[in-house]
């Protein structure tokens, strides 16, 4: 490794790039990395990745024994909240953020959704998958190897189960609903858990504000909304896909609560459309997916989250909530705010900001890895 890998693996940022790395191993595995003789880190490494070098132990050790105790205190951190809500669904591995580079591993009521994302790890995969089971008991583990993360890794992307039985869709408790899952044929691991905790603070704050019609744009199975719909007298759920809004009508039956109505549409010609009929929402909720997975794409990403921000904010009476979100990590949070300044701005309103949230606790952010940390999430007052 060279003087700049080496930096960086001091300053505890995990990744090396390949052009850092000066001699590489022949496969994929778990090594010790140096700088000039002397030990840095153990490390995933692929001399085939663009990041050669993953680190997740700064102390030398047998690496397989280090990367065990890694997950050993992944789990550990989050086995109060599995025994007080065995129904509930949390993620147990958030890749680097628990200093395990490329493992996510999600429970949803006892089933494990995993995803392997390094050729080293998917090595020992059975190991891997092995103690999972002996720890944590689950009645089912499904790989869902399907990211496009994996193509870097020279890996094959697939989806299986490993272990016992995992429905679809997988039925979980968030709060006082019920939430569902599809591990097999939706986004991520099956549900968007990051956003676990913001959709409980909306509860509360609908709660307190009744809003009398809800907006839920980029609704995908309407997780929001049926956390907002018990304090609503109306709900529409906005999403361009039929199958997401189709699967957010059994949400509701399933938790007892009117079929909401919804709209199947691109948000950026409903909101405009909407806000052009002079519409009004109480409450509107903008979760949409990243405009910016790369760098390169932020200037156009910003314009669309301010697009859509600005035609939401017209939607608002006084005394209106705007709950709304931004998943991608180019965009950062003091982007995401000066977006939401201008939007206010644009749509010549006063909004109080009531507050600024970010991922789930079980999705924990590194300081010196940035990465790790992805989710804003805002919520503001329309003041008139
Ligand atoms: C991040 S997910 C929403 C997650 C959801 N709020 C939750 O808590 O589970 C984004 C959703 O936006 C939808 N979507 C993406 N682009 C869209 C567009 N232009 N118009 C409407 N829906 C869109 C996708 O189908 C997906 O369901």
């Amino acid at each position: 490794m060279n003087a700049r890998g080496a930096r960086r693996l001091l300053a505890r940022h995990p990744w090396v790039y390949r052009s850092d790395v000066v001699e590489a191993p022949a496969r994929p595995g778990l090594y010790p990395v140096f700088h000039r003789g002397r030990f840095l880190a153990l490390a995933v490494v692929n001399p085939r990745s663009e990041i050669t070098v993953r680190a997740y132990a700064w102390r030398p050790g047998d690496p397989w024994a280090a990367l065990l105790d890694r997950l050993e205190a992944a789990l550990a951190a989050r086995a109060a909240d599995r025994a007080a809500r065995p129904e509930g669904a949390r993620r147990l591995v958030h890749a680097e953020g628990d200093f395990l580079p490329g493992l996510v591993v999600d429970e949803y009521a006892g089933h494990l959704v995993a995803t392997v994302n390094t050729a080293a790890l998917e090595a020992r995969l059975d190991d891997l998958l092995g103690r999972l089971i002996e720890r944590l008991e689950p009645r089912g583990v499904l790989l869902k190897n399907d990211s496009r993360g994996r193509a870097a890794e020279g890996l094959p992307r697939y989806v299986r189960p490993a272990y016992g039985e995992v429905p679809e869709p997988l039925w979980f408790r968030e709060g006082a609903r019920w939430l569902a899952a599809h591990p097999r044929t939706g986004q991520k691991t099956g549900a968007f858990l990051d956003q676990r905790e913001n959709r409980l603070y909306a509860a509360g704050l609908a709660a307190r504000h009744r809003p009398r019609r809800v907006l839920d744009a980029f609704a995908y199975q309407g997780a929001f909304a049926v956390q907002l719909a018990p304090f609503a007298e109306e709900v529409v759920l906005l999403d361009r896909s039929r199958e997401a809004l189709d699967a957010a009508a059994r949400v509701f039956r399933k938790n007892r609560l009117p079929e909401p109505k919804s709209v199947e549409a691109n948000a950026f010609d409903y909101l405009r459309a909407a806000a052009g009929r002079g519409e009004r929402y109480d409450l509107v909720v903008l979760d949409p997916p990243s405009f910016a997975r790369r760098r390169a794409d932020l200037e156009r990403a910003y314009r669309a989250y301010k697009e859509i921000n600005l035609r939401a904010m017209a939607l608002l009476p006084p005394g209106g909530l705007l709950l709304t979100a931004s998943c991608s990590y180019h965009l950062e949070e003091p982007l995401f705010l000066a977006m939401l300044r201008e939007a206010a701005g644009d749509a010549g309103g006063s909004f109080r900001l009531l507050a600024r949230r970010g991922q789930a606790w079980d999705h924990p952010v590194l300081v010196n890895v940035p990465e790790t940390g992805y989710l804003k999430f805002a919520a503001l007052e329309a003041l008139g």
